[in-house]
């Protein structure tokens, strides 16, 4: 069972990664590893700390002459504004009067129910934690799993289909979406450049107003075979466990496969996609074939091969400039929330934590239905079912 845990503080000394279960024997390509580090702590309308920090994977253990070793893989990725906070956030108890409080907790962040909760008397211990900073950990163990899909011909990537009122008008095709994944400059990781400079626009008006904007990315699975995740059972449903991994990225609010929002004001005829039988297109498992992708590559919780496509809705960023209501922990006094230095749009970087997420639960699916313990097996074992599927 491939299994991922993390840990690490926003401004403790590293973050880290902990992903068993992975077969050996994956060629592992620490570049692309650490060029998905890069992607998501890019965008336009990203606050300071992402210039402090530049991100990368120091692997401790499961990876060895450029290949997994089946054993687990242990990764670290060093806060470098670490060398700012070791006084005001130290492991022993330290200097009091240099401990950095969050005297009153944010709307919209983990603050106060966190601080009830672990019964602290300021957050500054929630926030270091439920702060997104955590989903570096994600997006390097991500990194592995899309390894070991790619090995198997399977892709993923992200797009931004909205940024606050700016929506993508059309369907990106899978090229474009590849393509601005693999961009040098990521401004707001949309296919269309008319609309990105009206995105950018938004997020520029947030700037200069003191509020933050949320948006929707759209994350792509390309090359994955029918018959992954089922029916059988409530909690293998493929739709369900993407739909919580994605959910669990902080500040998505809602997620969607497919066309699942609009389709609940639409007309079974209209959106349902008809099966036609012809040649298979390079790559596809089979020639059962849809001239419209409705359901997002899922049906009855299992992928039936086109692509699949998982929808994040993000909220805007809680932090504001010119902070909400709040309440003093100490003195409950009423006061403005803390503001703590911080983004306006993470749009395109939620993009790439939710690719991370959604490439680890498609590699357990696949893991968990073909098995092996090399890659060698792994891969026999899924050949021979594409092979089944070819002849079907
Ligand atoms: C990549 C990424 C970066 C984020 N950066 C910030 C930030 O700088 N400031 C902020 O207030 N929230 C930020 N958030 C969102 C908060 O972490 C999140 O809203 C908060 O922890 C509360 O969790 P919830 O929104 O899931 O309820 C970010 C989210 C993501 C995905």
């Amino acid at each position: 069972m491939l299994r991922m845990d993390t840990a690490g503080e926003s401004h403790g000394e590293a973050l880290i990664a902990l992903l068993s279960g992975l077969p050996a024997g994956v060629p592992i390509d620490l570049e692309f590893v650490n060029r998905e580090l890069w992607r998501r702590q890019q965008g336009f309308g990203r606050g300071g700390r992402m210039k402090i920090e530049t991100d990368k994977a120091h692997v401790l253990s499961g990876v060895r002459h450029g290949r997994s070793i089946g054993s687990p893989i242990a990764i670290e990725i060093v806060n470098r504004d670490w060398s700012n906070w070791q006084e005001k956030l130290p492991v022993e108890t330290g200097d009091p009067e240099k401990h950095q409080v969050v005297a009153s907790p944010r709307p919209g962040h983990a603050d106060l129910p966190g601080a009830l909760k672990y019964n602290f008397t300021d957050a500054r211990y929630v926030l270091e934690r439920a702060s997104a900073r955590e989903s570096t950990s994600r997006v390097a163990a991500g990194a592995f799993a899309k390894l070991l899909l790619r090995h198997l011909g399977i892709e993923i990537a992200s797009h931004v289909i909205r940024v606050g009122r700016v929506a993508l008008e059309r369907e990106a095709t899978w090229d474009e979406v590849v393509a601005v994944s693999r961009k040098d400059e990521v401004l707001l990781s949309c296919v269309d450049a008319e609309t990105e400079a009206r995105m950018r626009e938004e997020v520029a008006e947030c700037a200069r107003t003191g509020d933050t904007v949320g948006g929707v990315f759209e994350v792509v699975v390309h090359g994955l075979p029918p018959g992954v995740g089922t029916y059988a059972n409530w909690d293998e449903r493929l739709d369900g466990l993407l739909a919580w991994a994605v959910m669990s990225l902080q500040a998505v609010k809602a997620v969607e496969i497919g066309r699942g929002v609009t389709a609940a004001e639409s007309f079974g005829s209209a959106v349902h996609d008809a099966i036609h039988y012809g040649e298979a297109d390079a790559g596809r498992a089979t020639r059962f074939l849809r001239h419209q992708n409705n359901a997002g590559g899922i049906e009855g919780g299992i992928s039936n091969g086109e692509d699949v496509i998982v929808r994040g809705y993000l909220k805007p960023i809680s932090t504001l400039r010119k902070p909400l209501a709040s309440v003093r922990f100490d003195t409950r006094e009423a006061t403005s929330a803390s503001y703590e230095r911080s983004d306006i749009c993470v749009v395109p970087a939620a993009g790439v934590a939710a690719e991370a997420m959604v490439a680890f639960v498609v590699a357990q699916q696949v893991l968990g239905k073909f098995g092996g313990d090399s890659a060698l097996e792994l891969k026999r074992n899924f050949d021979g079912y594409l092979e089944q599927i070819r002849r079907y």
